[in-house]
């Protein structure tokens, strides 16, 4: 079974860091976001075809150095033509029923009891379905006699009764392409879904966790997850002994800790961490922090250095960004 990862959008709700790197290559816990899809997939997902519009060349690139156990190819999509546009660019690529993962989503989702729902059910389509206390922010699915009856895209208060939100990850009969139009955006969720209803839809109930990666909230409860799920880790050749940990945290290669860190923090490679506080929060490679600092729920880019006695707290660092001694960046988004 061949699988699509749509994975080309801008990713603005991470900016800036994804002014310079494409969401699918930002690190998560210890390897690029897009690695946490390929690596969970069983041998049944013999191709992974991965939907790229911005920034396409780094993602090519990066699948040129990178030894995959699947075949990758990477599709270069000139304009970017939204979730549906982007697998009809991809259809001349496909052999039969496929599967479509969102890019942006780490999960423990089964690939093969997806798969084996969707045969079983012979709809033209399986969508993967968890529940959330609070479907607000995403696509509630109502499910009537074991089918799909109806969406809402991001539901006031009340709209629906329902629990159960659209996962990101589906099986689809070739079919699927004649509800998609040529040559403009379309958005799958939006305008293709509620004409697939018809034609049968299958909801996947999975067992395991879910999250979302693409907000600031939404990576630091990926990160979580992750870490409780087994990646929480000291690499050999970091330096915590003057430091004091509260797990989970991953701590890269070369890192050097004195103060506190954790629960819930990830250090990059070759990052300073003096007697300083760090919770909940992400420091990319080569970060210095210097005493008295207090990160809480971010994420600080590479290179980045953070001043004697600054606060920073739900707010995303570009790489390279000074900040002055004593600062205070608060859900802030700043650029280098
Ligand atoms: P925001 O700009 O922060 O909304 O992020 P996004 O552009 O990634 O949008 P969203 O999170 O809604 O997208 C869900 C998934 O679809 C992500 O994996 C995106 O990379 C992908 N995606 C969104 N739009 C496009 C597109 O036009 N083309 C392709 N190939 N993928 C897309």
């Amino acid at each position: 079974m061949q699988l699509v990862i749509v994975a080309g959008g801008f990713g603005k709700r991470l900016r800036p860091l994804t002014l310079t790197r494409p969401k699918a290559l930002i690190p998560l816990v210890d390897r690029p976001l897009v690695l946490h899809i390929l690596d969970s997939l069983p041998p049944s997902c013999d191709e992974a075809i991965i939907a790229v519009n911005y920034l396409f060349e780094q993602v090519r690139d990066f699948f040129r150095e990178h030894e995959s156990r699947i075949a990758v190819r990477v599709v270069d999509e000139p304009t970017p033509l939204g979730t549906g546009g982007a697998l009809k660019n991809v259809e001349r690529y496909l052999r039969g029923p496929f599967a479509v993962y969102n890019g942006d989503i780490v999960d423990t989702i089964d690939f093969d009891s997806l798969v084996q729902t969707h045969r079983k059910a012979g709809g033209i389509g399986t969508i993967a379905v968890g529940r959330v206390d609070d479907p607000s922010d995403f696509g509630a699915v109502e499910i009537v006699k074991g089918r799909i009856a109806r969406f809402v895209e991001k539901p006031a208060r009340g709209e629906t009764a329902s629990h159960l939100v659209n996962a990101g990850r589906y099986v689809f009969e070739p079919g699927v392409f004649d509800f998609i139009e040529r040559g403009r955006p379309v958005s799958m969720e939006r305008e293709v879904f509620p004409g697939l209803i018809a034609q049968g839809l299958t909801p996947y109930r999975f067992e395991g966790w879910w999250s979302d990666a693409g907000t600031l909230a939404n990576y630091l409860t990926a990160q979580h997850l992750l870490l409780a799920a087994g990646r929480a880790k000291i690499a050999p050749e970091a330096d915590v002994t003057a430091g004091s940990l509260r797990p989970p945290v991953y701590v890269g290669a070369g890192s050097f800790v004195e103060g506190r860190l954790g629960p819930d923090v990830v250090l990059g490679k070759s990052c300073k961490v003096g007697r300083a506080s760090v919770v909940n929060a992400t420091l990319l490679e080569a970060v210095s922090v210097d005493d008295k600092v207090d990160i809480a729920s971010s994420i600080i880019g590479a290179g980045a250095a953070i001043g004697e006695g600054a606060h920073v707290r739900d707010s995303i660092l570009e790489d390279g960004v000074q900040v002055p001694p004593h600062a205070e960046v608060l859900d802030d988004r700043v650029a280098a």
